[in-house]
């Protein structure tokens, strides 16, 4: 069961010392407690804030005080609560402040463990899953270690990007002593439908983003999927996902400067209204097999949509639930800085992900315009109830 679903126009509490900060009608609260963390099946909000962590603490016990804080100021995020604590005036206030008058704005908090917190800082190397494998450099990568990997990782999501990025700095606040901050990506657009054949958004390509996507109210491929069942090497993990988040830059200049038919013979989609190629509407069926009079495929054999399939990966499917990102200008070309924080959820990433990305960086006509600059991948443990905390089945 899908415990993450939005609560549009929850009713507020009444005002007291626990009532959100915000008054307004429009907020609305996606669940923070259930089975499974929010922020994965969430309907995707418009922006997002990503940081990773190295851990500091010195031990599990440390570590355990982190994560234990992390939740208890999360769970009050995401109902646009102010966070509680000593305060007066010589010392800091609880809360950094900048969500005082804003309303939840659907504010999801998902955390993930990398694979360096089960070195043997921690004590948690049998607890490593199989399944969180080291991500290799996939052919053409060109990833900065300053973007890459972390013991842990916060995806703030929310309606509003004031609201995403107060999530994390106060996380990062709380953090002060026990871990520091590796890197933080923010980013807007989303790059998955709303619901089943909404028409999806578009990315930075102008392309509409998320169509054939796994659909995440479907239960039953969520749990196929996305969701770990009981049959991990590791039952912490039961409920839980792998995130896999790539930070992609793309050659703007280089897209803007080739043809609208090689821009969609790329994709293997038409740009102005999302079908397939031989089709005529977004969610018209892909028909890989069509060939045109010249004796060619339809859709190319190095399209994008055809490199990247489930029907052409072995069954391979993932929730893809990325963000645009816009980080100015590249010093050394003087181009945009700018593309796709592509984030993925899956089960088994040896067997979703990766096998994928390895197709797509040899096939995919997508690739000339595309860089792959960062890379993580990340253990999300499953939800917790009230008065859990993330990760008190690890550690
Ligand atoms: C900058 C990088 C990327 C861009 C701009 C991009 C863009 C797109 C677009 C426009 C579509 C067609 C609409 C749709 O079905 O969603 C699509 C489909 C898809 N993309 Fe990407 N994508 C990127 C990277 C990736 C990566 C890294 C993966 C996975 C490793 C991936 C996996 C997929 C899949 C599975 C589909 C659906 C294919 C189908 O079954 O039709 N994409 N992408």
């Amino acid at each position: 069961m899908a415990t993450a679903a939005v609560v549009a126009g929850t009713a507020l509490p009444a005002a007291g010392a626990d009532a959100p900060t915000s008054g307004s009608a429009n907020a609305s609260t996606v669940p923070f407690y259930g089975e499974h963390q929010a922020g994965v099946v969430t309907p995707e909000q418009s922006r997002m804030v990503f940081a990773t962590y190295d851990v500091t603490a010195p031990d599990a016990a440390g570590l355990g005080a982190l994560l234990e804080g992390w939740t208890a100021a999360a769970a009050r995020m995401t109902t646009g609560k102010e966070l509680d604590g000593p305060g007066g005036d010589f010392a800091p206030p609880p809360d950094t402040g900048e969500a005082l008058d804003l309303p939840s704005s659907r504010l999801t908090v998902t955390v993930g463990f990398g694979p360096s917190l089960f070195d043997d800082r921690f004590g948690l190397a049998s607890k490593r899953p199989g399944a969180l494998v080291d991500l290799r450099a996939f052919p053409g990568d060109q990833l900065d270690p300053t973007r890459s990997g972390g013991d842990l990782c916060i995806q703030a999501c929310a309606d509003d990007p004031q609201v995403a990025f107060h999530a994390v700095h106060d996380l990062t606040r709380l953090a002060l002593g026990s871990a520091t901050v590796r890197y933080l990506q923010v980013g807007f657009g989303p790059t998955a439908a709303a619901g089943p054949k909404s028409p999806s958004p578009r990315n930075l390509l102008g392309f509409r983003d998320g169509t054939d996507n796994l659909v995440s109210t479907d239960t039953g491929s969520m749990d196929r999927f996305v969701w770990v069942d009981d049959r991990t090497d590791q039952p912490w993990m039961h409920g839980g996902t792998y995130l896999v988040a790539r930070r992609i830059r793309i050659h703007l200049e280089e897209w803007d400067r080739s043809t609208l038919g090689e821009q969609e013979r790329t994709i293997g989609r038409t740009k102005a209204t999302g079908a397939p190629l031989g089709g005529q509407r977004e969610y018209d069926p892909v028909d890989l097999g069509a060939m045109a009079a010249d004796g060619t495929f339809v859709v190319p054999y190095d399209a994008h949509i055809r490199v990247a399939a489930a029907d052409t990966n072995h069954g391979a499917a993932i929730l893809r639930r990325g963000y645009s990102f816009a980080d100015g200008v590249d010093p050394t070309s003087g181009e945009l800085d700018a593309g796709l924080f592509f984030i993925c959820f899956q089960k088994d990433p040896a067997n979703q992900f990766v096998p994928v990305q390895q197709r797509l960086a040899l096939q995919d006509a997508l690739t000339r315009f595309v860089l792959h600059t960062g890379s993580g991948i990340f253990a999300c443990p499953p939800g917790v109830s009230p008065g859990k905390s993330w990760g008190q089945g690890l550690l």
